[in-house]
């Protein structure tokens, strides 16, 4: 891969705004300059993280998370180094050159390339399926939610798909990895989805990763059948829909949980474009904190039946953990037979969304699953109650709600404050600037504070010599600062992060400046000012010394005269 350049980051990294970055995934408080929130990558109960807009970068002072815009993305949504720049440079606008796009070293693009080739050949396939047309419409769907989830169909033959795209052993190969082809006992290879309505399922960036595919009629075989785990495939970690849903909001307000593939599709349909689903399984932790990265709040739907209380149980296994302020969890459940598909084509989107305001709160379905059998006007009845929920309230994150929940089970039992957390908190450790501020530190500081002072002066400059501490780093960043000159503080701090004295430029960074923005840049000539002073100065008493010593060349002599006269500064 041509990497990509520094230039290139410096300039997408200026297009961007860490706050909007931030701010649409965590909420954001304006304080002074900046921004403060609870630190979305560890527990705590007061705001100790903070977004930058002038220097666009976020720092915890609890946890020490930090970094840029990138690595927000990167942190927070799990994206890789080339997806966040991606993401960024699609939402600035701005080309990524060709040439540096990453290299296939792990096959994956033609995995990709091979998954999205089915998708195309089954949305042709239904086109001239008339069998498969007739069950479209007579589920309801209509040619818009066809498109929106690339709806196709997989021919009723042991070899379409393998004919079609597997025309060479390097394609069949592909088509196997992706698990789209089986085998059987003997050997032979076939296509693993025959006779089947196929619902392509993308990753968070929009590609397909896998197929569920329906049976159109009742008896021929499992219902739904999944694509098998593969290296492009984790169904525990996926959520179909999201990325239609994404698609369809700029900020998620709510998402809410079905069940099946046609639910989705059906709510979609009738305007309620915020569901997901997970892909035949319980809801995984993996889940959870994918629905809480993308909305604070999340709706379960479930069957009234036993397997959807219990696929109910399984999902407040997975949430309780995550549940830290601000987010919220319900639980809404169905008249048996029914599913979220039926209920909107009968209730419309008016009704579902009547059911869904009156659904359960996390902590009345907590209670009552818990309290399920239990005898509550019974000392050993409010003791079971207690034991079996406090090692829930062990797991919660530290906060308002774990408090509340506390209480509750207080209240009802009269058992006990709330237990200590397990999870350990770091203690949150003020960064405080010292006091004492050398002129190179004073420099430094401003720098970090507003990179392009740097345009200020030129190299090479007369202080370079003079011993003060510091003077290492502060040329090292001016050389930066000079060969790249639209990086941004976020960046700066980035390319340090391994240099020794990087926890000491994240303080600079991070300290509030005393004083007046507009009279920074004055400062920063006055700082730089009084270096080149210093080194005046050390010059001629070395000079001077010299020529006590040993005498001067003619040069030297000179170079004496001139740092001798007087001058205005
Ligand atoms: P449902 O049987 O409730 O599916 O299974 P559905 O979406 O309502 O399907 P329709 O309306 O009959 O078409 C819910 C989900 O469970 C998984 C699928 O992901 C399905 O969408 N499932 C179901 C399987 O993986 N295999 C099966 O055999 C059945
Ligand atoms: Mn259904």
């Amino acid at each position: 891969m041509a990497k990509l350049s520094e230039s290139f980051i410096d300039n997408l990294l200026s297009r961007v705004d860490v706050v909007e970055i931030v701010g649409s995934r965590v909420p954001l408080k304006k304080q002074g300059k900046d921004y403060s929130a609870r630190c979305p990558f560890h527990d705590e109960r007061s705001p100790s993280f903070t977004v930058s807009p002038s220097k666009q970068f976020y720092y915890c002072f609890g946890c020490g998370a930090k970094g840029t815009a990138i690595s927000f993305l990167m942190n927070y949504d799990r994206l890789t180094f080339m997806d966040a720049v991606e993401d960024l440079a699609k939402r600035a606008g701005i080309e990524i050159p060709k040439d540096a796009r990453p290299a296939d070293t792990d096959g994956s693009r033609d995995m990709y390339a091979a998954l999205d080739a089915s998708s195309q050949f089954f949305q042709k396939q239904l086109a001239a399926s008339d069998t498969a047309k007739a069950y479209i419409k007579q589920r309801g769907l209509d040619a818009k939610s066809m498109a929106t989830f690339a709806i196709g169909y997989a021919p009723d033959s042991f070899n379409g798909l393998m004919d079609a795209l597997g025309t060479d052993q390097r394609r069949k190969d592909l088509l196997e990895k992706t698990g789209m082809l089986s085998k059987s006992d003997n050997g032979r290879v076939y296509d693993k989805f025959r006779a089947r309505l196929m619902f392509p399922i993308m990753d968070r960036r929009g590609r397909v990763i896998a197929f569920g595919g329906r049976v159109l009629a009742k008896d021929d075989g499992p219902k739904y059948l999944n694509s098998p785990e593969t290296p492009l495939f984790h169904k525990g970690r996926e959520l179909y829909g999201l990325w239609q849903v994404k698609q369809a909001h700029n900020k998620i307000p709510r998402l809410i949980v079905v069940e099946g593939y046609m639910d989705v599709i059906a709510l979609f349909q009738h305007g309620i474009t915020q569901a997901v689903a997970t892909l035949g399984t319980a809801t995984t932790p993996d889940h959870a904190e994918l629905l809480f990265r993308n909305s604070a709040d999340v709706v379960f739907c479930f069957d009234g039946d036993n397997a959807g209380r219990a696929a109910a149980w399984k999902a407040v296994e997975s949430i309780v953990p995550r549940m830290r302020d601000g987010r919220q969890a319900f639980f809404l459940f169905l008249p048996d037979g029914e599913d979220p598909d039926t209920i909107v084509k009968s209730e419309g989107a008016d009704g579902f969304e009547q059911r869904i305001a009156h659904a359960m709160t996390l902590s009345d379905y907590f209670f009552d699953e818990l309290s399920k059998g239990v005898r509550l006007d019974t000392l050993e009845g409010k003791a079971r109650l207690a034991e079996s929920v406090k090692p829930y309230l062990a797991k919660m994150p530290d906060g308002a709600f774990r408090d509340l929940m506390a209480e509750r089970l207080q209240s009802i039992t009269g058992v006990g404050a709330a237990p200590e957390n397990e999870i350990a908190k770091p203690a949150p450790a003020r960064a405080g600037i010292s006091p004492k501020r050398s002129l190179v530190r004073a420099v430094i500081t401003l720098l970090l504070q507003q990179p392009v002072l740097a345009k200020e002066i030129t190299a090479p400059f007369e202080f370079s010599n003079v011993p003060l501490p510091g003077m290492g780093l502060l040329l090292a960043l001016l050389e930066t600062l000079h060969s790249r000159p639209e990086i941004n503080t976020a960046s700066l701090l980035d390319l340090f992060a391994e240099h020794e004295d990087a926890g000491a430029l994240q303080k600079l960074a991070t300290a509030d400046m005393p004083g007046d923005e507009a009279l920074w840049r004055q400062e920063f000539l006055d700082a730089i000012a009084q270096l080149q002073k210093q080194a005046r100065q050390q010059r001629t008493a070395e000079l001077r010394q010299r020529m006590a010593s040993s005498g001067l060349s003619a040069e030297e002599t000179d170079e004496l005269r001139q740092l001798l006269k007087p001058r205005s500064h």
